[in-house]
Order: C-alpha cells, then structure tokens, then sequence
C-alpha cells in the first residue's frame, strides 16, 4: 500500500543550513541566531547577509552591502513602466510579481539558452542583492500609485528601514516605527521550507534563474493560507469593529465552519515563535499611535479564539495591525512580506543550487482505467495490414 503524504506533511525533503523552525521548543533560528535576538539587535541589511552568507557581516561588510543596495534601490523607468500599464485594480502582488518579471527578463537578456540562466553563485548573489533592493521601491510606489499620490525617490542617506517608510510616506518615520518595521521585516525573511520557499528551491533545481524562482514564489505566497494572512487579518479587525463585538461575530464564524485568519501553523502547534517579538513591536505603535482600541480587540480575539480552539496565533495576527497603524494599506501588507522574504528565498535558490536535485515527487494514479479512442485501434491494425501486405509485394 503506497503512503500518500498529503500536502507533504511530515515530509523531509532536504537538508537546509540557513534556518531552523524547533516547534518543541518553540525557537526559530536563522543561522544558529535566535529571531528575537537578531530583531532585538540588527538592521534588517546584516539579517539579509546573515541569511546569505552564513555569518552577521563586519562593518565593512555591512557598509559594502548598503553601498549596492542604494546603487539599486530607484525604481528602474522599465519597471515603472510595467506597473503603470496594469489597472489600479491590480492585487499589488500581481503588481509585483510582474515587476519582478520585468527586472529578471532585462537582467538575465542576452542568455544564449535556457542553459545560460541559471548563473554563478556570484551572479545568484548579486540578482539577490538587487531584488532585495529593488522591492521596496516597487511596494512603495503600488501604495501611492493606488492613493494617487506622485513617486518619492529614494534618500542615500536613510538605511534601508527608514527609506522604504520614506519612499512610501514621503515623509519621515519617527524612530519608534522604523524600529518596529526593521523588526517585522527580520521576523518575515525566512521560515524554512514553506510553500513559497519550497515553490522557489523546485524552480531553482530545474536549474531555472533566480529571478523566475522568485516570481513562483510570489505566487505561492500570495494565498491566504500563506502570506495573504496578513491582509486578511485586518479584514477581520475592521468587520468586527471593536472588542466588545468579538464574541458574536467568532460564534456566528465558527458556525460557520469559518478559518480565521492569522491562526494556527502548520508547523507550530504550541505558538508561533516569532509571535512574541512582533506583539511587543505591536505594542510600542500601539503606545506611539494611542490606539488602546487596537489592543482590547487583539486581546480579546485571541483570548476567545485560543480558549475555544486551541490554536494559536502566527506571526501574521500582530503583523496585520502593526502595518496598519504605521499607516500602510491593507493590500500593501502581502508585498511587504515579499521584500522582506526575498532574502530567505534567494538563500534557499543559492543553497539548492549548491548542491541540486531535480525536485520531481511521485504520484499515486487514481484516474479510470486504460481506455481507447474509438476506432483507433482497428484503424491502426488496417494500416499494419497494409504495411505488412506493401513489404510482402516489394
Ligand atoms: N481557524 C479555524 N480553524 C482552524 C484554523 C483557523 N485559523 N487553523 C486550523 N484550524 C482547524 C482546521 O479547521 C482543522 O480542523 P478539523 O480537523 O476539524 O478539520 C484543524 O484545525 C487542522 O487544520 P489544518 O488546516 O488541516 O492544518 P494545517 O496544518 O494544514 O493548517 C494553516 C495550517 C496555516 C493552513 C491553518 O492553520 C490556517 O488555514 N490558518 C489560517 C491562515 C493563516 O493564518 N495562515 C498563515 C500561516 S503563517
């Protein structure tokens, strides 16, 4: 009898030196880091060449690595073109899923074949280095554009936290909201071998390009049952108003055999590890920004919720709110995670790269039995008869 590992739970399909998820001990670690330390303590430019390279870069490294993130960080007129041609009404994760098409098939022009892709490790790292640099600019521009407000150019001297907030805001953050958006985008950068960053290591290992693994992972990561959690969150928030409200509307969604959005994990089953860290950056907006409002419903929610299911919340649940508070749009926030998840994915790309196999499972047929085009067969006998008969004749 053939086991069937729906949804390849359970499955371990490769080794990986880039993160490790302990749902025993409710720990993630990115290269032997804990998450909560790296939030605590770096810029999200040292967790993306941590994730890279294997070690927290020197000062000169880090220096060096901001040099060519601002060498990349305008938005390229080719891809601004390539935005405004879609509606308005485009899913800015179809925004930039085709903004980074568009910088991928001008990257990797001039390929001979599909055999010249794939690329160096050298060349893998630098395609990294300029998506990571160049997403902020596109999710900024998808908020305005969607407002009808003009670009903001990028500012050479803000940091890389401090200048996607200015390129969106076209104003500065004050340091308590850089600080809590540096840490969101070190806790979204990598989770192992999730559905996007899976989908991005099977497009790398049929030696496919970078770029093309990353607008498959785009893909993936749009679902709600992904990253798309985080925008139905606030969905959530905003229908059930305030905390006084929650009780009536769980019963009436849980009758309905509804998911709720920004619970549960496929992985954690005790509480999501990096929930902690985003629930006190959740806090201190919720302190700058006077919103006690936001913390009774988001109390009260989760209370509720974990009382009657046991299941716990994920990053995504403090993520939704904070984004919110610091002034982003609900549709804004999936494109978020992308620029911060490009860093894990492009690790992943360089790693399975590194030492490759052709990701190709099994499957078990459960379709109908061997079946005929009619008339076929007894036409493709005549025409052997009269080969047969032609061959005799010669
Ligand atoms: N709301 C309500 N019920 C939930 C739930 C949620 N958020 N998450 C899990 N459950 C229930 C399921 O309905 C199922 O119940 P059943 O056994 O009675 O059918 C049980 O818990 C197991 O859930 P399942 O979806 O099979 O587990 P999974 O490991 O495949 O799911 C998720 C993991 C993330 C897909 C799931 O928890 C979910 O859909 N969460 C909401 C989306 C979300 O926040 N995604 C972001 C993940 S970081």
């Amino acid at each position: 009898m053939t086991e069937i590992y729906k949804g390849l739970a359970g499955v371990v399909v490769d080794e990986t030196a880039i993160s490790k998820v302990n749902p025993e001990t409710n720990s993630l670690l990115y290269r032997g880091f804990p998450v909560q330390e790296l939030a605590a303590t770096q810029p999200f430019e040292a967790v993306a060449y941590l994730l890279w390279h294997g070690e927290l870069p020197n000062p000169e490294q880090l220096a060096q690595l901001r040099a060519e993130e601002r060498e990349h960080r305008a938005l390229a007129a080719n891809v601004k073109q390539a935005i405004d041609l879609l509606p308005l009404s485009a899913h800015p994760m179809d925004e930039a899923r085709t903004a980074v098409s568009v910088i991928g098939a001008s990257d990797v022009q001039g390929a001979g074949s599909v055999f010249d892709a794939a690329g160096s490790p050298e060349e893998n790292l630098r395609r990294s280095i300029r998506l990571y640099a160049a997403l902020p600019a596109i999710v900024a521009y998808g908020q305005r554009r969607r407002r009808g407000q003009e670009i903001v150019p990028p500012r050479d001297d803000l940091d890389y936290a401090a200048n996607f907030l200015w390129m969106t805001f076209g104003e500065e953050s004050d340091e308590i909201v850089i600080d809590a958006f540096n840490r969101s985008m070190i806790l979204y950068a990598e989770h192992s071998f999730n559905a996007s960053t899976f989908t991005a290591r099977v497009i790398a290992s049929t030696l496919s390009d970078l770029y093309s693994s990353v607008v498959g992972a785009i893909g993936a990561l749009k679902g709600p049952l992904h990253g798309g959690a985080n925008e139905a969150v606030l969905h959530i928030f905003n229908d059930i108003g305030s905390a006084e409200n929650v009780v009536p509307w769980l019963d009436k969604a849980l009758a309905e055999k509804r998911k709720i959005m920004g619970f549960g994990h496929r992985v954690y089953k005790r509480g999501d590890s990096r929930v902690p860290t985003m629930k006190s950056a959740l806090d201190t907006l919720i302190e700058h920004y006077q919103r006690p409002d936001v913390a009774e419903l988001y109390a009260k929610l989760e209370e509720e919720f974990v009382s009657r299911k046991g299941i716990y919340p994920n990053l995504d649940y403090p993520s939704g709110p904070a984004y919110n508070l610091i002034g982003f749009d609900t549709l804004t926030f999936t494109p978020l995670f992308i620029a911060s998840r490009v860093t894990g994915w492009t690790a992943h790309v360089m790693e399975q790269s590194a030492s490759n196999a052709l990701i190709r499972p099994l499957s078990l047929y459960n379709g109908v039995d061997e079946r005929h085009i009619e008339g076929y067969q007894a036409d493709a006998e005549q025409l052997r008869a009269n080969d047969r008969a032609a061959e005799s004749a010669e």
